[in-house]
């Protein structure tokens, strides 16, 4: 199994903050001083573990193309890259001798990977939710007809609605795809219970898990549980190791059958003129050479994860969800999405409004006056942010037809603060202070939105991006 020994002794949470590269890096102020960024952007993505980084540079020396080199760097490096696949396995609680884990970019591509394999007709039905990423969603429309999961007032998945739309389509539903966790108010599905009802409906279940494999232990149980997970995805560069890697999860015998998406080098067995014999998986669909340093940090950070243990992790977040939220809600005139006291099943995503400020004027604020790295919009989950935000479907026609027209200045949207698991009080207080400032009205630039994009922007500020970071050529 692969391990990566660069750091004795027991690691804990507690080290994890200090590990975090770039955690003190100072960064430009509109006033023109410098502070310490405060990272709480970590659902799109995350920073590096220091320990993923050293174990890239380990490995480097060894690095070589994998999987048909003769030389001893390349059985190395084929040996830690398919171990890397394992580690994998093992995170999501996958049995490795009946499913495959397949390398792909990112969770987008996994989920386009599966529904391009799935041998959808257009007859078949996918259900999905409106809860989810647009990432699995439409990668189902381009196959065959989706029915999207309604959404109950307070943003959890209408459950009764999923039961019922699997017993009236019975048969014809292929898939339940669902996310693991939402990348909007950070609700965690109840993905087990849902694959039961996906079983006896004669589906299969996929469980988008970009925002749920950071935070929470997995398991996708064995084969023939009823509660089983079929397939799953997950992102590397939402785990502290940003370097284009993503992990689809499912069983071996699905992806040995059919043809692969994407053929080239890597895929196949033997090939003529006429024909190809494709490979076995997951080598049948990674198509060309595959990001061996990906596979390989993606490896070291679970490594990490594991080291420091998954439930004190999703501890350590609940804690400071219980803090955030006990926080935030003193901030006059704040609107909190997604509010709940079940944090054992919500993961770090806080997503708010202050009244009667734009979003992307308090994410603009945030960043250049506070040095604090938010995200604001509607997240790549336009219908689940607009069902939040009580969005009618004339406001909604109104918004399209704006965008349609080169305007965004009015589409709705939240401000997201989310985060690690190395993420702390501090970084809260910061965040609380900032918006405390800001509904006091004092914050000191002068910010115009750009119509185009929506986005609002400081004047002034336009601080010298080489002075931070240039390339040495
Ligand atoms: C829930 C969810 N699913 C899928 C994705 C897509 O992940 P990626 O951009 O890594 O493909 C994201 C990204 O934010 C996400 O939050």
């Amino acid at each position: 199994m692969f391990r990566h020994i660069d750091d004795s002794g027991p690691l804990t949470l507690g080290d994890l903050r200090a590990d975090i590269v770039g955690i003190d890096t100072p960064v430009p102020l509109l006033d023109g001083t410098e502070r310490p960024y405060i990272f709480l952007d970590n659902a799109a993505s995350t920073p590096a573990f220091g320990r993923v980084m050293r174990c890239i540079a380990d490995f480097l020396p060894w690095y070589s193309g994998v999987h048909r080199g003769t030389g001893f760097k390349s059985v190395l490096a084929t040996d830690i890259f398919d171990a890397a696949h394992d580690v994998v396995a093992r995170f999501v609680g996958a049995d490795p001798a009946t499913n495959t884990v397949i390398f792909l970019k990112n969770t987008t591509e996994c989920v386009n990977k599966l529904a391009n394999r799935a041998g959808l007709t257009p007859e078949d039905i996918v259900i999905t939710t409106a809860m989810e990423h647009h990432s699995n969603d439409l990668p189902w429309r381009k196959h065959c007809r989706v029915i999207h999961c309604g959404i109950l007032p307070d943003g959890h998945l209408d459950l009764a609605q999923l039961r019922a739309d699997l017993q009236k389509h019975r048969g014809r539903v292929k898939f339940v795809a669902v996310t693991g966790a939402s990348n909007i108010t950070g609700f965690v599905s109840p993905v087990h219970e849902i694959a039961v009802w996906a079983h006896e409906a004669g589906a299969k279940i996929f469980v988008d898990a970009a925002q749920l494999a950071p935070h929470r232990q997995m398991t996708m149980l064995p084969d023939d549980d009823p509660r089983h997970i079929d397939f799953t995805a997950l992102s590397a560069h939402k785990m502290y190791a940003p370097f284009g890697t993503g992990a689809l999860i499912g069983p071996r015998v699905f992806f040995a059958q059919g043809e692969p998406d994407m053929v080239g080098g890597g895929v196949v067995e033997i090939v003529t003129l006429e024909s190809a014999r494709w490979n076995n998986p997951p080598h049948k669909d990674e198509a060309g050479t595959p990001n061996v340093i990906g596979g390989v940090a993606l490896a070291a950070a679970i490594g990490v994860l594991e080291a420091v243990g998954m439930d004190a992790v999703a501890r350590h977040e609940t804690e400071l969800l219980q803090y955030a939220y006990d926080a935030l809600e003193k901030v006059p005139g704040i609107v909190l999405y997604g509010r709940t006291k079940d944090f054992a099943h919500k993961v770090g995503t806080i997503t708010f409004n202050l009244d009667g400020k734009h979003n992307s004027l308090v994410a603009a604020i945030l960043g250049v006056e506070g040095g604090i790295g938010v995200r604001n919009g509607c997240f790549c989950a336009h219908p689940y942010v607009k069902h939040m935000l009580g969005v009618t479907p004339e406001e909604d026609q109104r918004f399209t037809e704006e965008v349609l027209a080169g305007n965004k200045s009015n589409m709705p949207g939240m401000v997201r603060a989310s985060l690690g698991c190395y993420s702390n009080e501090a970084d809260i207080d910061a965040l609380v202070a900032m918006l405390q400032r800001i509904q006091r009205g004092e914050y000191r630039g002068t910010y115009r939105q750009n119509m185009a994009s929506g986005a609002f922007h400081a004047d002034g500020y336009a601080p010298d991006v080489a002075r931070y970071f240039r390339y040495h050529l």
